[in-house]
């Protein structure tokens, strides 16, 4: 009998199966060990977790950071502070309060574990992937039901292979990897699938720069990306005082890949992506010479020691262009301390930068909106027209060392041209966990969660009627990302507990009036094209329409976060069969959608009752998620399974 060789994501998956049968695209239902929620997408998800009527959570660690909205110029993102801190310490949840770190960084650094699974209310969770473990992004709502013990439910991905070979030149880092991953792959070349990171090249690369990698997966739409963990994780791991949760993982000798792709890194170069998408990718030779004025440093991707301490070793004795603002917002108090120690933090300083808190900042808006027309270069992982805050904005998207040297020269310039030192990796690293609050173990029952006037009740759906006939509130195109449906940035982010006020925000840059004449109409349908919410894992781009009564949302095809969070929040997510379907609606157009007999498998007659025409629309739906449907939504399903 000839055993079968396991890919590294078939191992873990298979030691977390709670349902279904491993057979590729099918259902199939995973035991979460880890899960993690940030501040933006938190609240929500631990309003939903009182909801459901949990004491304490079940995971074998549950971490609520707060890294999004800390810009304090109201009371409002103080009160969220507040209500997770209080809600964290009762429900058995570790609080990592601001100023402590990017949740993604700093739970790389204190609680990844290779082998494990982990499950975030946030797009980039898979940067856990860098130390081996499976990290799925979802919404708030399905990471408060892994913390109430519900398995995670996700079509059995496919697995895809990237082969590593050779080393990478001085000058060219992880983040010119992933790019050229990108450039291959698309940001649509990642749905359903996992991309697993293999060859002799893997061993050039430290945990760090691997995490930078399988961070930005999250922009090929995968479900997950995923290394080995090998003598550099032990290392990395020993170095943070956590060797005892080693364990050594690869892919079976001969395992088969659904598609494989090989890198040598030896050939890559400094690479950039373009406004305004991720895959937009040329060579930094090809855009050199373009004047820029502004460059941030930091993000979930681009953040760690050897990033920063980098960035010291170019700016050290330099000075920033006039016309060029400097910004670097470290990504955990872990590495700034070390910069800090190390004397890097001083040449940063002295070359005439800024210093910004370990935060997300202005990778989500939060302030550094560049200036009109600007070119701004960023470390970050995303360049989606509008995010920066300044509609008008080219952000393109490099690695630090591009960055750095193109700070100094006030223009994009080929990093490869500068003299620098690479910094050695540190023997140990500084550990500090004391901005990280463990819950109440005797009293839990004797917490008061603080709830202020900024949290407002969540808002409740119907169960789905038999038809809908409704009107179509917006017609879009492709690529339309979650930042399109719901902005966020400093003007809306404090309102991520308040749905009635965010909802005013929901297609704010794309059609003036829309929250108006979605309820002057009673609530709608949506029309898109293809890659429909891909982006961010916000649920706020469901829950808001939710709230403003929109019914389905048609599309030619949806990234996979937002898809499962419209069905969560009661919103069907169908898709168009041919394209003379998506062009035949014009906005204003009227549906009747027949969802009286919808099941797996079977399309959904609808009828444009303006142009007198019908047609059949498909739909990836699992038994569950008509159920969820039918009950409207999630939480519905929940309480109702509760009340059983
Ligand atoms: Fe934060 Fe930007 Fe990462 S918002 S979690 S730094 S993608």
């Amino acid at each position: 009998m000839t055993v079968k060789a396991w890919t590294l994501t078939e191992k873990i998956l298979a030691e977390h199966l709670v349902t279904g049968t491993m057979e590729k695209g099918a259902p199939i239902g995973i035991r979460i060990d880890q899960t993690l929620t940030q501040d933006a997408t938190g609240t929500m998800a631990y309003l939903q977790l009182e909801a459901m009527g949990v004491g304490q959570v079940k995971t074998e660690l549950s971490v609520s950071y707060v890294d999004h909205n800390t810009l304090q110029s109201g009371f409002e993102n103080a009160d969220d502070h507040k209500y997770l801190q209080t809600v964290a310490k009762k429900h058995g949840i570790l609080f990592s309060r601001p100023g402590n770190g990017i949740c993604h960084q700093v739970h790389l650094e204190r609680f990844g574990r290779p082998g494990a699974t982990l499950l975030g209310s946030d797009s980039h969770t898979p940067t856990g992937g860098g130390i081996g473990m499976l990290a799925i992004g979802a919404g708030g709502l399905d990471v408060a039901c892994a913390m109430a013990g519900e398995p995670f439910m996700l079509n059995m991905p496919r697995v895809v292979e990237v082969r590593l070979l050779g080393a990478l030149q001085k000058g060219v880092s992880a983040k010119d990897i992933i790019l050229k991953v990108l450039s291959l792959l698309t940001v649509k070349g990642g749905v359903g699938k996992v991309i697993e990171y293999t060859g002799p090249g893997v061993a050039t690369l430290s945990v760090p720069e691997r995490a930078t990698i399988t961070n930005m997966g999250a922009e090929l739409g995968a479900t997950t990306s995923v290394f080995p963990s090998d003598e550099t994780t032990r290392s990395f791991l020993r170095r943070e005082g956590r060797e005892d949760v080693f364990r050594p993982l690869a892919a079976d000798e001969g395992a088969c890949y659904d598609e494989s792709h090989t890198i040598d890194l030896a050939e890559l170069e400094p690479l950039i992506a373009m406004p305004h998408m991720p895959d937009v990718v040329k060579t930094v030779r090809e855009v050199a010479g373009q004047s820029i004025d502004q460059v941030a440093i930091g993000s979930c991707t681009n953040s760690s020691y050897r990033d920063i301490m980098t960035v010291a070793s170019i700016l050290e004795g330099q000075h920033v262009a006039p016309h060029v603002s400097l910004v670097l917002s470290p990504g955990s108090r872990q590495v700034l301390q070390m910069v800090t120690e190390a004397g890097g933090l001083q040449k940063i300083l002295s070359a005439g930068a800024r210093l910004l808190e370990c935060t997300c900042g202005p990778c989500i808006g939060m302030g550094q909106s560049p200036v009109t027309n600007a070119w701004s270069l960023r470390t970050f992982n995303r360049n989606f027209k509008g995010r920066s805050g300044t509609l008008s904005a080219n952000v393109c998207l490099v690695s630090p060392e591009t960055a750095a040297v193109s700070a100094i020269k006030g223009v994009i310039a080929d990093p490869r041209e500068a003299s620098f030192e690479l910094p050695e990796e540190p023997a140990v690293f500084l550990v500090d966990d004391s901005m990280i609050y463990a819950p109440e173990k005797e009293h839990p029952e004797r917490v008061e969660v603080v709830q202020g006037p900024n949290i407002k009740p969540l808002p409740e759906n119907t169960p789905l009627a038999a038809s809908v006939e409704k009107e179509v509130v917006i017609k879009v195109g492709d690529n339309i990302t979650t930042d399109h449906i719901m902005p966020a940035g400093a003007k809306v982010l404090p309102y991520r507990s308040n749905i009635g006020k965010i909802s005013e925000f929901v297609f704010r840059d794309v059609q003036e009036g829309f929250k108006e004449h979605c309820q002057k109409v009673g609530g709608g349908i949506i029309v898109a094209g293809e890659n429909y919410g891909q982006g961010s894992s916000r649920e706020h781009a469901a829950l808001a329409p939710m709230y403003l009564g929109i019914k389905a949302v048609l599309a030619k095809s949806f990234a996979r976060i937002h898809a499962a969070n419209l069905v969560n929040f009661g919103i069907v997510p169908l898709l168009f069969e041919t394209a003379e379907d998506y062009d035949g609606i014009e906005e204003g157009d009227v549906l009747f959608l027949d969802f009286a007999s919808l099941a797996p498998g079977k399309s959904v007659r609808v009828e444009n009752r303006t142009k007198k025409k019908s047609f059949h629309a498909r739909h990836n739906l699992s038994p569950l998620d008509i159920e969820l449907l039918q009950a409207g939504g999630k939480l519905n399903y929940i309480k109702n399974k509760q009340k059983a």
